[in-house]
C-alpha cells in the first residue's frame, strides 16, 4: 500500500521520476483497498458521534472560523453543535488525520516510505451550497480525493516560482499581494470533482473550491506530500557539521557585535562548513538522510493555535 493505492502503476512510475507540476485528474484503481478504508461514512462518523478530536477541527464559513468552544463540550468535540453549523453552512476540516485515523496513517506512513515525502492528510466536509476557504495557494502537492458529493475547483498557474515553506505563502505579503492581482483573472482549469476523482493539485497552483452549485454536501480527503528540495537537504547538512569541533568553538561576544568581526567569523564558518562538507561520508549521509527522509514526523506543520471569527486560516 502507497501511492499504488490512489494511482494506477503507469502514474505511480510518472510520478516518481517526475513529480507533477500541473493539475490532473485521476481515478484509484479498481481494486484499491482505499474505498474501504477512507470514505465518507467514515469521515462523516468522526462527526456525528463527537469521536474527532476537538482541537484538530477548524470550522470555517467563507474564510472566517469559529472558536472551538462554538462546537465542543468541556473539551470535547460536541455532535450536536457541529450539526447545527454544518446546517448554517460551515465546512468542518478535520486536520492531522494521519495522526488520529489510523486508516489514514497507514496510507501516509506508506507513501512517505515509498517517495521520501512527507506525508499527512486533512478532510473536508462541505454542505451544499458552502464555501469553507476562498482563493489561496499551498506550499506542498495535494492529492484531493473526492469520497461524496461533488466540490468545484477553479485553479489557476502559479504566480510566484517554487513556493516553498514560508517562502510566498499565499495568505502573507508579497504572495497575498500577488494572489489578489490573480483573483480577477480566469482560471486555467476547473473541475467539478466527483466522488471516486482525485486531483492531483501541485504547489502553488492558486485554487477557489466550493459547493456553492451543489445540492449535495461535500466530502474530500487531501492527502500531502511535502516535497524534499535542496533546501531541505542543505539544512540537514548544517546540523550534520555538528560532527565539526571546530565549528563548535565558542566565539567571543566582540566578534559578535562588532559588524567587520562578525563578517569575519561568518567566512569563517562558511569555509568550515565547506570543508568539512568536501570530507564527509556522501554515502553514509545519504544513508541517514534516507532514514530521516522516511520517518521524521511532519516539519513544516501548520500550527494548532486557536481559531477565531475572522482568523484567515491556512488551507491545508
Ligand atoms: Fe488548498
Amino acid at each position: 500500500m502507497s501511492l499504488s493505492i490512489l494511482f494506477d502503476d503507469a502514474t505511480v512510475s510518472d510520478i516518481m521520476t517526475a513529480w507533477p507540476t500541473k493539475p490532473a485528474l485521476h481515478k484509484p484503481p479498481e481494486d484499491s483497498l482505499v474505498r474501504n478504508l477512507v470514505n465518507a461514512n467514515l469521515v462523516n462518523s468522526y462527526l456525528d458521534t463527537g469521536t474527532a478530536p476537538a482541537d484538530q477541527l477548524i470550522v470555517i464559513r467563507d474564510g472566517a472560523a469559529l472558536h472551538s468552544r462554538a462546537y465542543s463540550t468541556d473539551g470535547y468535540l460536541d455532535p450536536g453543535k457541529v450539526a447545527k453549523w454544518r446546517g448554517r453552512g460551515y465546512t468542518v476540516q478535520l486536520r492531522n488525520l494521519h495522526r488520529w485515523c489510523p486508516a489514514v496513517h497507514a496510507i501516509c506512513s506508506a507513501i512517505q516510505n515509498e517517495t521520501g515525502y512527507g506525508a499527512y492528510a486533512t478532510g473536508f466536509v462541505t454542505p451544499a451550497g458552502g464555501q469553507g476557504l476562498h482563493h489561496h495557494w499551498d506550499q506542498n502537492m495535494g492529492f484531493v480525493y473526492q469520497l461524496a458529493g461533488r466540490k468545484t475547483w477553479q485553479i489557476w498557474e502559479p504566480g510566484v516560482e517554487e513556493p516553498h515553506r514560508e517562502q510566498f505563502a499565499s495568505n502573507t505579503s508579497p504572495g497575498s499581494d500577488v494572489l489578489d492581482r490573480m483573483k480577477s483573472m480566469r482560471p486555467d482549469y476547473e473541475f467539478d470533482l466527483e466522488p471516486g476523482q482525485i486531483l492531483v493539485l501541485p504547489r502553488g497552483w492558486m485554487h477557489n473550491p466550493h459547493a456553492r452549485d451543489q445540492g449535495q454536501d461535500s466530502v474530500h480527503v487531501t492527502f500531502v506530500a511535502r516535497e524534499r528540495t535542496g533546501y531541505w537537504i542543505a539544512g540537514k547538512l548544517a546540523q550534520a557539521a555538528l560532527a565539526s569541533a571546530s565549528l563548535r568553538r565558542v566565539i567571543p561576544p566582540a566578534s559578535i557585535v562588532d559588524p567587520d568581526a562578525f563578517a569575519g567569523q561568518i567566512a569563517e564558518a562558511r569555509d568550515l562548513l565547506t570543508q568539512w562538507l568536501a570530507g564527509a561520508d556522501l554515502s553514509a549521509l545519504a544513508a541517514d538522510l534516507l532514514q530521516t527522509a522516511r520517518t521524521e514526523p511532519n516539519v513544516d506543520y501548520i500550527s494548532h493555535a486557536p481559531s477565531l471569527i475572522g482568523h484567515q486560516q491556512s488551507a491545508r
